[in-house]
């Protein structure tokens, strides 16, 4: 594969006289004024799989339990931060970069957030999980067949891609590597929202993430 215009890791000097600031507050600190622990819930699945609708709906729920929670959704982030980034094998690797650093700080501020991207390459996902601590990584496979989403096709992209009209879309003529062990893996075909969002907020329940609320 060709070498990535947006980091070249191999050049040192790029960054040799930044110096890393330790910040006042600690990240326990902070996690400790919530009423769940620090994680990155990380949906990948194919377009139209439904990543963000889930994503979405297990945000509502948290909300309801008082979790400090954010979403980054592909197709938004993709039109500020990552608005540069195309769908080429070296932008997908690179968006998914980008957005592992910035769930990263979220996790330290505290927060539960929940990323929704193909991130269709294996390694990338890998990079995050280790970019972060492995028991702030949850990966939420949202497993739905190409069939289904084809059939779905929400915004009319399949039938581009089938038509050759765009190029470069994944589970047509670019790749998709389905997790082999996600924590959580969700089908969404024949279920309702509100039932796949509770089979998320159910496990994390169940690994104590989410703390019980006394409420006054
Ligand atoms: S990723 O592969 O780099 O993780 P990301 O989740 O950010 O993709 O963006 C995917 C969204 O971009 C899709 O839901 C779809 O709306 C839109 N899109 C536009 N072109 C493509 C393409 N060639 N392949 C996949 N998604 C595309």
């Amino acid at each position: 594969m060709a070498k990535s215009p947006y980091i070249n890791l191999d050049d040192p000097d790029k960054s040799a006289n930044v110096v890393w600031h330790q910040a006042s507050v600690s990240h326990d600190e902070r996690a400790s004024i919530k009423h769940h622990k620090a994680a990155i819930l990380w949906f990948t699945g194919l377009s139209g799989s439904g990543k963000s609708t889930v994503a979405n709906a297990v945000d509502r729920l948290l909300h309801q339990l008082t979790c400090h929670t954010y979403v980054l959704d592909g197709d938004n982030v993709r039109h500020g931060l990552n608005g540069d980034l195309g769908f080429s094998d070296l932008d997908r690797v690179e968006n998914i970069r980008r957005i592992g650093e910035v769930s990263k700080l979220f996790v330290d501020a505290g927060l539960l957030v929940l990323t929704a991207f193909i991130s269709p390459f294996k390694a990338d996902r890998d990079l995050v999980r280790r970019l972060n601590q492995e028991a702030h990584f949850i990966e939420v496979f949202i497993d739905t067949p190409l069939e289904v989403c084809e059939q779905r096709d929400p915004k009319g992209l399949y039938q581009k891609a089938r038509s050759g009209e765009i190029k470069h879309f994944t589970g047509i003529d670019s790749a998709y590597e389905a997790p082999e062990s996600p924590e959580i893996r969700v089908e969404t075909a024949g279920k309702s929202i509100e039932s796949c969002a509770q089979q998320v907020v159910d496990y994390l329940q169940e690994q104590g993430l989410i703390h019980k609320v006394i409420k006054p």
